[in-house]
């Protein structure tokens, strides 16, 4: 892909991407660091259809995506993409098992018990926890079920933002086991992240400054020193008004 995103805004537009050219292969297994507002979160949206670049293609499979209607971009992520987020974003109303289940269900899998019941074992959660509402589980539970919902569409491509912003460094590194262990079995992983330690996990770590990868390379030196902290001191402000939920679950539903 090469791409341009340019957010127009009244003040003025924003280049969240410049003439961003990058190729994945299948199967690899990738980190994107940089700031804050480099544009991190836009290449992955772009990546999975979620957004439209403002200028240039994107090919996945070898199809160009860009020139996809929006429901062809949706098919394209429903049967392709899984994404999991730093929020986990679980609807809390329903059980871990059915948010597992909620992909297979808008897709009309009818064997939904049985794979969702698979998932919940494959991700390493218990039956029992399979019951609690996400409010009833830890953050790396929380996270565990949303990769296996991610999984539930068997998709080959898994996209990540911050998987591992909201949990300690030793549910971080479980978390990127789970996926380290998805990339074995196949699956091309791409994961942004603020943290050195999960950058040091995977294969390949592409940096990113105002809208340009910077450099694009094998594991970060810095994995070995890892102190086990976040050097980047960022904390999501939350200052997002969650007014009206309803919308926003809706808004979700898009991503599987
Ligand atoms: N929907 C949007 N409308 C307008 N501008 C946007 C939108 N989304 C992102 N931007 C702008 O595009 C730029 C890149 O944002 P992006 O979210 O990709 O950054 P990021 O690297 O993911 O940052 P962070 O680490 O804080 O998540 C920023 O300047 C941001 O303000
Ligand atoms: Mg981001």
């Amino acid at each position: 892909m090469e791409v341009t995103k340019i957010y127009r805004m009244p003040r003025g537009s924003v280049k969240a991407l410049d003439r961003v050219n990058l190729s994945i292969s299948a199967g690899d297994f990738i980190s994107i660091m940089g700031p804050s507002g480099s544009g991190k979160s836009t290449l992955l949206n772009i990546i999975g259809c979620l957004d439209v670049p403002t200028s240039g293609e994107v090919f996945i499979a070898g199809k160009n995506v860009s020139k996809l209607s929006e429901s062809g971009r949706t098919r394209i992520r429903r049967e392709k993409i899984g994404f999991v987020f730093q929020q986990f974003n679980l609807i809390p109303t329903l059980t871990a098992l059915e948010n597992i289940a909620f992909p297979m269900l808008l897709r009309g899998e009818r064997r939904h018990e049985e794979k969702s019941r698979a998932l919940l074992r494959a991700v390493g959660l218990s039956e029992e926890l399979g019951e609690h509402k996400p409010a009833e589980l830890s953050g790396g539970e929380q996270q565990r079920v949303a990769i296996a919902r991610a999984l539930a569409n068997d998709p080959e491509i898994i996209l990540a933002d911050e998987p591992t912003g909201n949990l300690d460094t030793k549910t971080s590194r479980e978390i990127m086991g789970l996926l380290k262990a998805l990339n074995e079995r196949g699956k091309t992983i791409v994961v942004v992240t603020h943290d050195p330690l999960v950058a040091s996990l995977t294969r390949r770590t592409l940096r990113m400054l105002d809208g340009r990868i910077l450099s694009d390379g094998g594991a970060t030196d810095s994995g070995e020193t890892y102190s086990g902290e976040s050097d980047s001191g960022e904390i999501d402000s939350g200052a997002t008004e969650r007014s009206d939920r309803e919308e926003e679950w809706k808004a979700q539903t898009e991503t599987f």
